[in-house]
């Protein structure tokens, strides 16, 4: 029998006898004597085999990397200057005096130290790739998030209520995953997006507080924040309003972040959706990085400068600056990188200004290829409104502002992230944040029609339900984000619970009242009966947990995840399926599936 894990074995066991099992993690022969350091979940503890016990050291020798083995020995001092203080096994070893094979390993893959792997070498053999420290210590880490947004609930009265996976499409703006039916031919359900409408259903049957930690499934384009399958801990709540959703879930984080990390967050302040996109260009704004923008649409309306003025007279159009403290001394080819970066979002240059000489507002005293095009006001505003200062650089961006918000949004994190910790202007610190009053509707250009901003279940701010049909683009939602270091970690809303209002906004979607009938008619005719004033937020528990971790990706906190192409290399899914399983779901494919990999 096991008496202790390796990794836990320390010095109060001197002297001790102790049995441990796991895998030969590394073994070394120094002449007649054997070490291995055997791995378990708690970590490594080194053993020593010598040749006094023949039959021990015959099976040591024999082990190879990987291998299972059942090791019983005594606990002693490491020699004088062997000892490794970062372990807590660090200043003892085993002594051997028998040892089992459980089982042989082939030949692993990769060393389990190695970390230098590629992504799909790591997916490939995700089995190995999980033994490695690093992914046992995400995946526990996840399991006390989890368990504490459990406990946490639990004790504000949060019931857990599962709901179908198998069921209807819930709009929430992605492509979904079909699942055909063998019994009604021709029909299909939809894996949800999210439990949007069945939490708000439990909302009008009574149940008052509902949470959940469960699986959703969104077809979209993949990132290193987003999987097709995804895990949100999912909150609603009935009578409640927004300032008391988002003081129970800011608690709720609070306390995760006390409990897990042993950090002390601070207040969450608010920021308007309109300020996050002013200042930052976005809407989960990374508030570590101090930088903003300074606007100069209104000023540049009257400049000759074409590539500005043509921005600042579109009606989409904007003109920002980011001033960066200390940039004049960024190198030539330091700027050509970050006009590189900016075009990835669209940007058609990056205009700058290094500011030499404030007192010299011309190209005396500022640097740069554009001075020569902007007046005399022109160049005034922009150092004012900026608050430039000898030393300075100033970036421009002038196109849409979609363009201008995403290509000057992302330099901010970039500069902020590289040059701002020696500079003042990035803290090293978690930031967290709510954005509130997201508008209700965002105008979609390709298909020139309006499309709910978080999703069409969502109120209206009280005073702007008219604005629905008049003006929607004016038209402020009762919605909500939680921002932490730039990601959005949850989002939530007060919810329509009045159908009349319901169908307003789906009037305002276009959604004709013969489809909101066939696609939402169990929801707005529960509406009818008494449903509660309610709402709630979904947190994106597979992001929060990679920002606790500090990892570089959500794959990095999931057991088994998609590769950025939807596809799990481990089992090889999706995969073609016989066409005896076709037939019987009554499907003919258009094409043939080509066998993947
Ligand atoms: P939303 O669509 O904002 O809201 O999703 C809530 C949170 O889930 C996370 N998230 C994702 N994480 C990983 N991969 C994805 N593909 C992905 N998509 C979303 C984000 C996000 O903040 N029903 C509403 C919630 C509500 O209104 O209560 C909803 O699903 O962290
Ligand atoms: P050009 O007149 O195209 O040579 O551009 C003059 C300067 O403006 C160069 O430094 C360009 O990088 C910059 N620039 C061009 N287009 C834009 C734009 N849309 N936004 C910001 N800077 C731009």
């Amino acid at each position: 029998m096991r008496t202790d894990y390796c990794g836990l074995i320390d010095k109060k066991y001197l002297g001790q006898t102790v049995t441990v099992k796991g895998w030969a993690h590394r073994r070394r022969d120094h002449g007649g004597v054997i070490f291995i350091d055997l791995r378990d979940r708690e970590g490594l503890v080194q053993v020593v085999i010598d040749p006094d016990t023949p039959e021990a050291f015959k099976l040591a020798d024999s082990s190879r990397g990987e291998y299972v083995l059942s090791i019983t020995g005594i606990v002693r001092e490491r020699p004088a200057g062997t000892a490794n203080s970062k372990m807590i096994s660090g200043e003892i070893e085993i002594l051997a005096k028998e040892i089992e094979i459980l089982n042989a390993a082939a030949t692993p893959p990769f060393q389990i130290d190695d970390e230098n792997l590629s992504e799909n070498v790591r997916l490939t053999n995700r089995v190995i790739d999980l033994r490695r420290p690093a992914m046992q210590k995400n995946l526990r880490l996840r399991y006390k998030v989890a368990m504490g947004v459990r406990n946490h609930l639990d004790k504000q009265g949060f019931i857990d209520i599962e709901t179908p996976m198998l069921t209807r499409s819930t709009p929430e703006g992605a492509r979904d995953y079909l699942v055909p039916s063998r019994v009604h031919p021709g029909e299909f359900f939809a894996l949800p997006q999210s439990p949007q409408l069945f939490k708000q259903l439990l909302m009008v049957a009574g149940f008052d507080r509902y949470y959940q930690i469960t699986k959703c499934f969104r077809d979209e384009d993949l990132r290193a924040d987003r999987q097709p399958e995804f895990t949100q801990i999912d909150i609603e709540t009935s009578f409640l309003n927004e300032d008391e959703i988002m003081d129970i879930t800011e608690g709720m984080t609070k306390e995760i972040f006390q409990d897990v990390l042993g950090v002390t967050l601070p207040q969450f302040p608010r920021m308007t959706y309109a300020d996050a996109m002013f200042y930052y260009g976005s809407d989960k704004p990374d508030m570590r990085v101090s930088l903003k923008f300074t606007e100069l649409t209104d000023v540049m309306k009257s400049e000759e400068f074409k590539v500005f003025r043509g921005a600042a007279d579109m009606a989409n159009g904007r003109v920002v600056a980011l001033r960066v403290p200390n940039g004049a001394s960024f190198s030539r080819k330091e700027i050509d990188d970050y006009t590189q970066f900016v075009a990835i979002y669209g940007a058609k240059g990056l205009a700058y200004i290094k500011v030499n000489d404030v007192t010299k507002l011309n190209e005396e005293g500022l640097q740069s290829p554009i001075v020569k095009f902007l007046s005399a006001n022109g160049l005034k505003e922009i150092i004012e409104r900026t608050g430039a200062q000898n030393g300075d650089i100033i970036f421009f961006g002038a196109d849409k502002a979609k363009v201008v918000n995403e290509a000057i949004g992302a330099l901010r994190i970039k500069i902020g992230h590289e040059h701002g910790l020696e500079n003042g202007y990035f803290v090293k610190e978690w930031r967290p944040l709510w954005v509130v009053d997201f508008p209700m509707f965002e105008h979609d250009e390709e298909e020139d029609r309006w499309t709910a901003c978080h999703h069409p279940f969502t109120s209206p701010k009280p005073g702007h339900e008219d604005l629905m049909a008049t003006d929607p683009g004016k038209c402020l939602a009762r919605a909500y984000d939680m921002v932490l270091n730039g990601w959005e970690i949850g989002g939530g809303s007060i919810r329509i619970h009045r159908a009349d209002i319901q169908e307003k906004v789906f009037g305002a979607l276009k959604i004709s009242p013969e489809e909101q009938q066939n696609k939402f008619g169990f929801l707005l005719d529960n509406l009818k009966f008494g449903a509660p004033p309610h709402g709630g937020l979904a947190f994106g528990l597979d992001r929060l947990v990679t920002l606790m971790c500090g990892a570089e990706s959500i794959r990095d906190v999931i057991a088994f995840p998609k590769t950025q192409r939807a596809q799990c290399l481990l089992t090889n899914a999706p995969n073609a399926v016989d066409d005896k399983q076709l037939r019987e779901l009554n499907l003919r494919l258009r094409q043939k599936a080509e066998p993947t990999a």
